[in-house]
C-alpha cells in the first residue's frame, strides 16, 4: 500500500536526503514508483524503486521541506505520469495521496468543465485542482491555503492519508486522514508526517496518531489539529519506545498477525467500487477489454501454487455452482508438462500473490503457447504475471510480509467471487441470485471483525493442542480446499505434520491414523453437507480422536459432540470459506508461536518461489 512521507524543518537544506531515507524504511509496504518534490527544487518522478529515484535527482535538489511518496497503483498504470506528488494547474499545490477517492469522476468532470488541465489518469490529482480552484475563489490572505485545503477535503469522498503542500507557503504542511493511517512526528525544529511511524522514528519519537476525519498541519516548530468542520482537537503525544521494525507491525508482533487482523479491510479494499449491490453485478475494470471474448469462454483452468492454489478450488466450486463454467484447477508446476488440451475458448486463469511464482508464471506462458485466454488474479500490481495475462483482477490487498499466506488467500477468494458474479451475469445467473451474493459479500467484513474478536480465546485453544505432534484437518464441499489450507498453514510454520482431507475421503485410508494423540480440527458450518460432516466427526470420536469444530454461531448440538468449538458467523456457502479459512490461520499462528518459532519467516521457505 501507498506510504506518505513528509517534512518540514530548519536544519539546512537537506529535506530531500531527509525524505528519501523514509522512504527506504516505507519500502516493507509494496509499491510501484516514487516521487519526492521540494517547493524550492520541483518534482522528480519515478516508476520503480527508491533506488531509481535517487538516481534521477540532480545535485542541487535542496531545501527545507517537502513530501514524498511511494505509490501501490490502484487508478491508473504504475508510470511516471501516474506516480505521486501531483500538482494543480500551475504546478504550486502539491499532495500525496494513500487511498481511493471515490467520487474524483464526477469531479473531475466539474473541474475539467472549468478549464483545469488534468496530467495523469490517477483519481489523486483531483485533490489539488480542488485545492487550487477554491483557493483561487478565496479572498488571500494568511490562512487561505489551509482554508481552501479544508474546503476541498469536505468535497472528497473516499479512504484518505494525504500530505498537501503549496509553494508560496513551502514551511507549511497539511495532513489529513479518512480511513488510511497518518502519523504525526514532532520534534525540536523539525516535524513530520507520515502513514507509519517508521521513517520518523531515526528523528523523533514523539507522535501524535490522527483519526478520521482529522487534519493537521504543521510548520518546523508548531502543530495544529482540528476536525473536518474546522474545530479543534487537542491531542497528548505518544512517545513510542518500539523500533522502527515494531513500527511497521502497527504494533502487532508479527506480521502474520497483523496481515490476519487487516481481514475486514482487505476484503472492503478488494471489492472496493466493484459491486453494484442494486442490480446485483460486479464491474471488474480490468476484464473489460476482454469481455466480449469471455462471453465465449467455454472452460476454465485454474492455475497457481501453494494457497493461490486451494484458493483456486473454492473458485471451481463458486464458478461451477453459480456461473455454470466448467472450471479445472491445475498445480502450475504440474500443468506445463502435462500437454494440456487448450483452444480460444479456455481461459488460464493465474492466481499470485506476488505474480512472480515461476511455475505459476510458465503455466501462463504455456496457456499462451496453446491459443488460450489468460487471465490474472494478482495481488502484486505490474508483476510478471499481472503483464503477461491479457487481463486480469487485481487484489488490492496492499504488501503481504509474513510468508505464510493470509490476507491474499482472503482477498483471492473474494476476487473469485467478484469473477463469479462477474462470468455468471454473463450467462445464466438471475439479479437475484447476483444481489444476494453482493450482499452477503457486503456484509463480510462486519462478520469478519466480529470473529476476530475470538482471537483470545483461539490462542488458548492452539495452547491446549500444542504438544501435537499431527493433524488432521477435515472439511467438505466448499470447505474441503479450507482443510487443505488449514494443514498447509500448520505445517509451514509450525513443521508439525498436518492433513488436509475430505471428511468423506477419510474412510478410505486417513481414518487409520486416528488415536488419542492425533487431534482434528473439523471445518462443519451448517450448510448442504452438515449432517455428513457430523457422521465424519462421530467416526473419529469413536476411534478416541479428539476434535475442535469451526461451527456456525448457535449451533449448540454440535458442542455437546466434539471437545472444543470455534464459532463462526453465517453467510452463503460460496463465501463460507473467507470466515471459515481466519479461525485456522489465527490457530496456527497462537501454535507456531507457543512452539517459539519464527512466524514470519519459516525456516526453508520463500515469501515469492522465483524458481522451479
Ligand atoms: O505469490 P504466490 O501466491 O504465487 O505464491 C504461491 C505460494 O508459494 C504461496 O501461496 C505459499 O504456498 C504460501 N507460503 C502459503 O502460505
Amino acid at each position: 500500500m501507498c506510504g506518505i512521507f513528509a517534512y518540514t524543518g530548519k536544519k539546512g537544506k537537506d529535506a530531500g536526503g531527509i525524505l528519501l531515507k523514509g522512504l527506504l524504511s516505507l519500502e516493507y509496504r509494496g509499491y510501484d514508483s516514487a516521487g519526492i518534490y521540494l517547493p524550492e527544487s520541483g518534482s522528480v518522478k519515478t516508476p520503480g524503486a527508491v533506488a531509481e529515484l535517487r538516481k534521477k535527482i540532480p545535485k542541487n535538489f535542496k531545501g527545507e521541506s517537502g513530501i514524498a511518496h511511494l505509490r501501490w497503483a490502484t487508478h491508473g498504470e504504475p508510470t511516471e505520469k501516474n506516480a505521486h506528488p501531483h500538482a494543480d494547474c500551475d504546478g504550486e499545490i502539491w499532495v500525496v495521496h494513500n487511498g481511493i477517492i471515490e467520487n474524483f469522476k464526477e469531479l473531475k468532470a466539474r473541474l475539467v468543465k472549468s478549464g483545469h488541465t488534468f496530467k495523469s489518469d490517477s483519481d489523486t490529482e483531483v485533490i489539488t485542482h480542488l485545492v487550487e480552484d477554491h483557493l483561487k475563489k478565496s479572498a488571500k490572505g494568511a490562512k487561505s491555503f489551509e482554508k481552501a485545503a479544508l474546503a476541498a477535503l469536505n468535497e472528497i469522498r473516499g479512504t484518505y492519508g494525504i500530505a498537501l503542500q503549496y509553494k508560496n507557503e513551502p514551511d507549511k504542511i497539511i495532513a489529513a486522514r479518512m480511513g488510511s493511517p497518518i502519523v504525526l512526528g514532532l520534534g525540536g525544529d523539525e516535524h513530520f508526517i507520515a502513514s507509519d511511524p517508521s521513517p520518523i522514528l531515526p528523528h523523533t519519537r514523539k507522535v501524535i496518531f490522527l483519526e478520521d476525519g482529522e487534519v493537521a498541519v504543521i510548520s518546523p516548530d508548531k502543530h495544529r489539529i482540528f476536525k473536518l468542520d474546522a474545530t479543534n482537537v487537542k491531542r497528548k503525544a505518544t512517545k513510542i519506545d518500539w523500533s522502527a521494525e515494531d513500527a511497521r507491525k502497527d504494533g502487532y508482533e508479527h506480521f502474520m498477525l497483523k496481515e490476519i487482523m487487516e481481514g475486514p479491510e482487505v476484503i472492503e479494499n478488494t471489492l472496493r467500487g466493484r459491486l453494484i449491490p442494486a442490480k446485483g453485478l460486479a464491474k471488474l475494470g480490468g476484464l473489460e477489454s476482454v469481455a466480449k471474448q469471455l462471453e465465449k469462454i467455454e472452460r476454465i483452468i485454474i492455475v497457481a501454487c501453494g494457497s493461490a492454489y486451494y484458493a483456486g478450488l473454492v473458485g471451481e466450486y463458486m464458478l461451477e455452482e453459480h456461473a455454470g463454467i466448467p472450471v479445472e484447477v491445475e498445480l502450475g508446476s504440474e500443468f506445463r508438462y502435462r500437454k494440456p488440451v487448450l483452444n480460444e475458448r479456455t481461459a488460464v486463469l493465474a492466481i499470485s500473490q506476488s505474480g512472480e511464482t515461476l511455475d505459476t508464471l510458465e503455466a501462463v506462458r504455456e496457456g499462451k503457447r496453446r491459443g488460450a485466454l489468460t487471465l490474472g488474479i494478482v495481488n502484486s500490481v505490474g508483476s510478471t504475471i499481472a503483464r503477461e495475462t491479457d487481463a486480469g483482477v487485481y487484489n488490492h490487498a496492499g504488501p503481504e510480509i509474513g510468508v505464510a499466506s493470509t490476507k491474499a488467500f482472503i482477498s483471492q477468494l473474494t476476487a473469485l467471487a467478484l469473477l463469479t458474479m462477474f462470468l455468471g451475469r454473463q450467462r445464466g445467473m438471475t439479479a437475484k441470485e447476483g444481489k444476494i451474493i453482493a450482499n452477503e459479500l457486503r456484509a463480510l467484513p462486519a462478520k469478519l471483525q466480529k470473529l476476530l474478536k475470538q482471537k483470545e480465546s483461539i490462542d488458548i485453544l492452539a495452547k491446549k493442542y500444542s504438544g501435537s505432534r499431527d493433524f488432521l484437518f477435515l472439511g467438505r464441499r466448499y470447505n474441503l480446499p479450507v482443510a487443505f489450507e488449514g494443514a498447509l498453514k500448520l505445517k509451514e510454520i509450525s513443521y508439525i505434520h498436518a492433513e488436509g482431507c475430505g471428511a468423506g475421503e477419510m474412510k478410505h485410508g486417513p481414518i487409520a491414523m486416528i488415536d488419542e494423540k492425533f487431534p482434528t480440527m473439523a471445518i462443519a458450518p451448517k450448510d448442504s453437507m452438515y449432517q455428513k460432516m457430523i457422521s465424519n466427526i462421530h467416526e473419529i470420536k469413536a476411534r478416541k480422536g479428539s476434535v475442535i469444530a469451526v461451527a456456525t454461531d448457535g449451533d449448540k448440538e454440535i458442542a455437546k459432540l466434539v471437545d472444543d468449538v470455534i464459532y463462526v458467523p453465517e453467510t452463503i456457502d460460496m463465501l463460507s470459506p473467507i470466515l471459515n479459512v481466519v479461525p485456522l490461520q489465527l490457530f496456527a499462528y497462537y501454535f507456531a508461536k507457543e512452539k517459539g518459532l519464527n512466524v514470519d519467516r519459516p525456516r526453508n521457505l520463500a515469501k515469492s518461489v522465483t524458481v522451479e
